[in-house]
């Protein structure tokens, strides 16, 4: 419930006012003096500060300051009676909620206390996301509550102190170079350097000698020698983006470098080793390139010695809250003389869990930082969200992005088949009872799917403290 805190050196007035509010079905506490005041507030939770503006001692306006230097954001309402309006003007620029005139009627008041508490409760609300997201769900930029990754801050703890090889695998824009940069940062290496390469950026021959180096006169234009990215990541951690995109031929010379611990600059002889850690990552199912002939099986199993599977957002709708919080904060800095962002209203979080983010984080981040330049302040409204996405959210249909231009009618089915299964989950709110009904199956039919595609849906329906 919340509780106001009413000061006024006249002793019977907090008492009446406490009456008032308590019928209105708010707890009050009461203080003659802004010293009694601050001793209530260091012990009490108090959600409003409702104050005298003149009073022996410690008058309204000293107490204010105090009570703002604690917290910036309780709010306080000035009681001013006639002739100390200037006061209230100079309570106002200090930080004061609002003031209201003696005498006031009881109607008054409860309008303002009303608004007051409104205000600080969606600063509540916000506070509570930003410590969820400091704590228990973020490792360090990586954000989430979800289990699947809960499951992947566990297997960075784990494997970060190691040396093993890291393949991570998932679809775009799902947060893979992130988990990359949060195994070299907690690892015994971050000191050292971290080198990322795009094995897709590059032609073939470029990628070898950015890869590998090359001596003097390799090759037309080599005027003179370079190091490769392999050691420039020496004693650090090198990251293989987008792997799948590596040619025949420099899989080859990678599965050799990773036997051998060792390779040649192009155009070289001596054998260079260097001590790195590897990660790799792939939006691309690599199994599926093996069997379609066009990665190879002995390169794979030197990868994926730590497998990390990425979830497509859409599957970890759980996570979007924080996330939402976790970019508004991160954008904030950048709306500076405007009132604040203080999150979605309804229908923009309904539309959010009914979206199909094919863009995955990437995308919700960038419909956050577009629709906070839009937001004249308080929630973000459908109004405010970027008009090329509303557009996306009209065709939403059915979505098989995310599948291979080649896929089977098997794979194709299998995929739209979970599509079905996750769209009736959210709108049977995850009771699995409904949801098989409304797809027409039975509960262990549903179960088996559940299993089959490995939803989880125990996750889902808590608040996000
Ligand atoms: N779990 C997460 N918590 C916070 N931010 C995230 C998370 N996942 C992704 N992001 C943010 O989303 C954006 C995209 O992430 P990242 O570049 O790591 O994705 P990616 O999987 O490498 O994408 P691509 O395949 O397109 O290269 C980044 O700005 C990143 O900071
Ligand atoms: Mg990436």
């Amino acid at each position: 419930m919340d509780t106001i805190l009413i000061v006024d050196d006249e002793k019977n007035y907090p008492l009446i006012l406490s009456a008032v509010l308590q019928e209105e079905g708010f707890e009050t506490l009461t203080a003659n003096s802004g010293q009694e005041a601050l001793a209530i507030l260091e012990h009490s939770d108090v959600d409003l500060v409702l104050t005298d503006m003149k009073m022996p001692k410690m008058d309204g306006i000293e107490l204010l300051e105090r009570v703002k230097d604690s917290d910036p954001e309780l709010p306080v309402i000035m009681m001013t009676a006639y002739g100390t309006v200037e006061k209230a003007v100079e309570a106002m620029q200090k930080g004061a909620y609002s003031y209201i005139l003696k005498p006031f009627d009881n109607e008054q008041l409860i309008l303002y206390v009303n608004k007051a508490m409104a205000m600080y409760r969606v600063v509540k609300e916000n506070r509570q996301l930003r410590s969820a997201v400091e704590s228990r769900y973020s490792f360090g930029n990586l954000i989430g509550k979800s289990k699947s990754m809960q499951a992947i801050f566990d297997t960075i703890r784990k494997v970060a102190p190691a040396t093993a090889t890291v393949l991570i695998e998932g679809e775009s824009g799902t947060g893979k170079e992130l988990v990359a940069k949060s195994i070299h940062f907690n690892s015994p290496r971050r000191n050292q350097p971290f080198v990322a390469v795009n094995c897709s950026a590059l032609a073939e021959s470029l990628l070898e000698s950015e890869l590998f180096g090359h001596e003097k006169g390799a090759f037309t234009g080599a005027i003179s020698m370079k190091k490769g990215r392999f050691e420039l990541a020496d004693q650090g951690t090198l990251f293989l983006d987008e792997i799948g995109e590596l040619s025949p031929s420099l899989q080859v010379k990678l599965l050799r470098v990773l036997q051998e611990k060792a390779f040649e600059r192009v155009g070289g002889m001596r054998p260079i080793s260097v001590n790195i850690r590897l990660i790799a990552a792939t939006n691309k199912s690599l199994r599926e390139e093996i069997r379609k002939g066009r990665f190879r099986e002995d390169l794979f199993y030197r990868l994926n010695v730590v497998p990390i599977m990425l979830p497509p957002l859409r599957e970890r709708l759980e996570d979007i809250r924080l996330l939402t919080a976790h970019f508004i904060q991160k954008y904030a800095a950048e709306r500076q003389g405007v009132p604040p962002v203080t999150g979605l209203d309804k229908e923009v979080e309904r539309t959010f869990f009914d979206y199909h983010w094919p863009g995955n984080v990437r995308e919700l981040e960038n419909v956050i930082e577009r629709a906070m330049v839009m937001c004249p302040g308080g929630t973000i409204k459908v109004d405010d969200l970027p008009k090329d996405f509303r557009q996306n959210l009209q065709n939403d249909g059915l979505n098989l992005d995310g599948m291979a231009a080649q896929a089977t009618l098997y794979e194709t089915l299998a995929h739209v088949e979970k599509e079905m299964i996750l769209r009736a989950l959210k709108k049977a709110d995850y009771v699995q009872a409904h949801a098989a009904a409304l797809l027409g199956i039975g509960k262990s039919g549903l179960n088996q799917k559940l299993k089959k595609y490995g939803i989880d849906v125990s996750g889902f329906m808590d608040n996000p403290e």
